[in-house]
């Protein structure tokens, strides 16, 4: 069944190129980003996995932990490792899954039978401290994701958790949020003390809280 937003992530016990893992256990109580790629020895997944080790400290910066999966075994992913560091210049830092058995790949439906029977797509689950899926995507097998997407929106998925705001289309940090629509204007001048500008009633902005 899908792993849907809100639903708790399912945990689990693996193997990884980090040694065996239980899912909430290795998470514990950081944010995590859980991602299937389709093989290893495949183009496309390398310059993923590079690109996400040469962001590994921006994602610590925010407790948030990376984890990836494919359905091939963890020697497979440990003899990979070296074509990793030696086409992108970043070396693996975080855990691969071998999941030969596709248990995870079942228990997250990575595996989409009309685009491949045997390999997992491109999912991606970031999932909250308390271990609740925030964010769902999936990308097919020959588009390439951007991480720097995944990060902005773990800052704003971060900064919606504390706060009573959204944010708005192509926000980055530091830009203008809105107040969510269940708080009243006089809640808000309470909340927001820099003030808020409507631009219509039920679009209120105002400065990115701390
Ligand atoms: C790739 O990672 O390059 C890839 C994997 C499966 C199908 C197509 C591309």
């Amino acid at each position: 069944m899908a792993v849907r937003l809100g639903d708790e992530a399912p945990d689990f016990a693996a193997d990884t190129t980090e040694g065996p893992i239980e899912f909430h256990r290795w998470k514990g109580s950081d944010w995590a980003v859980l991602f299937s790629h389709p093989r290893d020895f495949t183009p496309v997944c390398t310059t993923e996995l590079g690109a996400l080790a040469a962001l590994k400290a921006q994602f610590d910066r925010r407790q948030t932990k990376v984890i990836g999966l494919s359905v091939d075994p963890v020697g497979e992913h440990h003899k990979w490792k070296g074509d990793i560091e030696d086409v992108t210049g970043h070396g693996l830092n975080f855990p691969l899954i071998a999941d030969p058995d596709r248990k995870v790949a079942s228990l997250y439906d990575m595996i989409h039978p009309n685009a491949s029977d045997t390999a997992t797509v491109r999912s991606v689950f970031v999932i909250g401290a308390d271990h609740k899926v925030k964010l769902t995507l999936t990308y097919p097998a020959s588009t390439g994701r951007n991480f720097q997407e995944l990060l902005r929106v773990i800052d704003s998925l971060q900064l919606t958790a504390r706060h009573s705001v959204a944010t708005p289309a192509d926000w980055q940090p530091g830009e203008d949020v809105i107040i969510v629509p269940a708080v009243s204007d006089e809640e808000a001048r309470k909340k927001f003390p820099a003030g808020f500008t409507a631009k219509k009633p039920y679009l209120r902005v105002t400065r990115q809280p701390r």
